[in-house]
């Protein structure tokens, strides 16, 4: 089965809305000759209508960085699927490590910020991932299980083949350590089999799993070549252009 490799920056709290236009305007001319792969940028939710602008031409996708599950509503602070689609987002990073650890999300909101985002229409890129300590504890595939299930409860056959995953262990971002290759795949191959375990199998080789934590250009050919990789999401790579461009067009 082949998969559509899904490079992703997620921009996080950075960049002023002109920064970011400078920042998109020269991903969307790296990314003008790719073809057989998709290309993301999530940029603050304050750049999105410019950022969007930028994009209009470019086959370069618009993601946000979260996503409330109703389409209004008294929920201070948040932004709502609807007001994400008008500006032309198409996938939603939900269940950052950042949101889980910083900001104290449980699962349980993660899973409802995913539900929403498919029955609104975006895509939802799930991100799952063991601290050092669990993975020292040796529980590294019962976290990502336990976070696999619960991310995706109540969601049906027909949806799952739109959701992504990004597997981020939480010691490898922005601390410069990537997991290794084998690390990385024996996550991915684990979470597919999860995924095959709660739908079909044939289901579960459909889903794009993407890598998170430290890809540069430097290490993202070698994490691209494991089977179960499908792709990566970029923190600090992807806020410099010529890093980003180079992982766009991983060999
Ligand atoms: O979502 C991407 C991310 O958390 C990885 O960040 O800076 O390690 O590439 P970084």
């Amino acid at each position: 089965m082949e998969r559509r490799p899904l490079i992703a920056g997620n921009w996080k709290m950075h960049l002023t809305s002109d920064q970011a236009v400078a920042l998109a305007r020269t991903i969307a001319d790296a990314a003008s000759d790719v073809a057989d792969r998709d290309v993301m940028i999530a940029p603050a939710f304050t750049s999105l209508p410019a950022v969007a602008e930028v994009l209009a031409d470019s086959p370069v996708l618009l993601g946000a960085q979260n996503v409330a599950w109703e389409e209004q509503g008294a929920f201070t602070g948040e932004v709502s699927p609807v007001m994400l689609r008008e500006f032309g987002v198409s996938l939603v990073i939900v269940g950052h490590s950042e949101r889980r650890h910083i900001f104290g999300e449980t699962d349980d909101l993660i899973n409802r910020r995913l539900c929403g985002a498919l029955r609104f229409g975006l895509v939802p890129i799930l991100c799952v991932g063991e601290t050092l300590e669990d993975r020292e504890d040796g529980i590294t595939m019962q976290i990502l299980e336990q976070q696999v299930r619960s991310g995706l409860a109540g969601v049906e056959a027909g949806d799952m083949a739109r959701v992504v995953i990004a597997y981020e262990p939480v010691w490898a971002i922005g601390t410069g350590k990537t997991a290794s290759k084998e690390q990385a795949q024996e996550a991915h191959r684990f979470i597919r089999s999860v995924v095959g375990n709660l739908y079909e199998k044939k289901l579960a080789q459909q889903v794009r799993i993407l890598y998170g934590g430290s890809v540069k250009p430097e290490n993202v050919d070698s994490l691209m070549a494991e089977p179960d990789i499908d792709g990566a999401l970029v923190g600090g790579a992807a806020l410099k252009s010529e890093s980003f461009a180079r992982i766009i067009h991983f060999i």
